[in-house]
């Protein structure tokens, strides 16, 4: 007889529609069942995005944040952070280096800087736009609808926000003033406004449960979301959890596997995070459904200031110089190759598969 998680992973229906009972159970599997998860995962994920890995270049342009999450060592009241802000030239001359060293997505990110005015990053975007030949996602947190809007109007591609917790106590525990219901309306909105939403949440928060974490794939599959990333946590000693347990890389992996098995369709980042927790941790993922790595490609001095989390790799290397060449080895290494073109979403749209490009 084989196991309640072989016989999950065997349902000739497809896993689009697990149930929160069977996501509990694969991702509390372990041993032999938590191999077959992830092979399944990686089965999955070559039939439906194949054996290509996509390359999104990321500019941390400010670490400012008006935002106080518990976990981040960017937040407001951590007075030991140094604080920088990217000139747009700057911002432009990290794109240029990346887009040059063939990166075809540009990933522009920061703390939540009401400096950058929503007018001043659609200059930015369409300045990018117009000069290069690259998809552009924004990274830069809450704003309004007509903020969003601009920002897609200028020609941004998609948008990164992350859910960070499906539960909503722990959320609005752990991100002062703010709801989750909240960030799920923000979400939509970028759906409506045509933009490529990412989201995601972190592993091994303080609280969270395999329960609460079936929330989280559960959520992201209702929203149907184009890209999703899954990091550990990693306590920062200038932050409220600073005593905190971190989460764990076998919980990681598991949880970017199943997500891979019910979204089939969609990127997963092998993330910096849980590169920065395990040294074989990327390698790891791109064997359990991920497709994406994000190499940082911010300039040196400002890449040190921005710690999100302690000990993040890659932060004495210059991105692109150093860790394009780093990560295409280890996609190679892992029997992948990097994708030439702009990585925009494969899910199919009218019962069909997008067109690559
Ligand atoms: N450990 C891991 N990831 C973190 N993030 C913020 N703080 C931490 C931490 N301590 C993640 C959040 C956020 C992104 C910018 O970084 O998911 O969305
Ligand atoms: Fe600011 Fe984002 Fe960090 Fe929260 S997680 S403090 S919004 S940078
Ligand atoms: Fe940065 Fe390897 S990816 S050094």
């Amino acid at each position: 007889m084989g196991s309640a998680v072989s016989k999950i992973l065997s349902r000739p229906e497809g896993f689009e529609d697990l149930g929160k009972e069977e996501i509990c159970r694969l991702l509390l599997s372990e041993g032999a069942d938590k191999e077959l998860l992830f092979s399944c995962a990686d089965r999955i994920r070559e039939h439906h995005v194949g054996n290509e890995v996509h390359l999104r270049g990321i500019i941390e342009f400010s670490n400012h944040c008006i935002k106080n999450c518990f976990y981040c060592g960017l937040r407001r009241d951590n007075d030991a952070a140094e604080r920088y802000r990217m000139t747009a030239d700057e911002i432009a001359d990290a794109a240029v280096a990346g887009a040059q060293a063939g990166l075809k997505t540009i990933v522009l990110q920061s703390g939540e800087d009401p400096f950058f005015t929503a007018d001043m990053l659609a200059r930015l975007i369409a300045r990018l736009k117009d000069e290069h030949d690259v998809a552009i996602t924004m990274s830069v947190g809450d704003r309004t609808r007509e903020e969003y809007a601009l920002m897609r109007d200028a020609g941004a591609d998609r948008y990164l926000l992350k859910h960070e917790t499906a539960d909503p106590e722990a959320f609005s525990r752990l991100r002062p003033g703010t709801t989750l219901d909240g960030r799920i309306r923000h979400l939509v909105w970028l759906k409506e406004l045509g933009f490529q939403v990412g989201s995601g949440c972190m592993i091994g928060l303080p609280g969270q449960t395999a329960d609460t974490l079936a929330d989280d794939i559960l959520l992201l599959k209702r929203l149907d979301v184009e890209m999703a990333g899954f990091g550990p946590f990693i306590p920062h000693g200038d932050t409220p959890l600073a005593s905190c347990t971190g989460g764990d890389v076998d919980m990681t992996l598991k949880t970017l596997a199943v997500a891979r098995i019910m979204l089939p369709f969609t990127h997963f980042p092998a993330t910096t995070a849980l590169g920065t927790i395990d040294p074989e941790g990327r390698q790891r993922a791109l064997k359990c459904g991920a497709n994406v790595v994000m190499p940082n490609i911010t300039p040196v001095r400002y890449k040190k200031l921005y710690e999100i989390y302690p000990n993040k790799i890659c932060i004495n290397e210059e991105g692109s110089i150093q860790c394009l060449p780093c990560i295409t080895g280890i996609i190679r290494q892992s029997g992948r190759s990097v994708a030439t073109d702009h990585g925009h979403s494969r899910k199919p749209v009218h019962g069909k598969a997008r067109p690559q490009g």
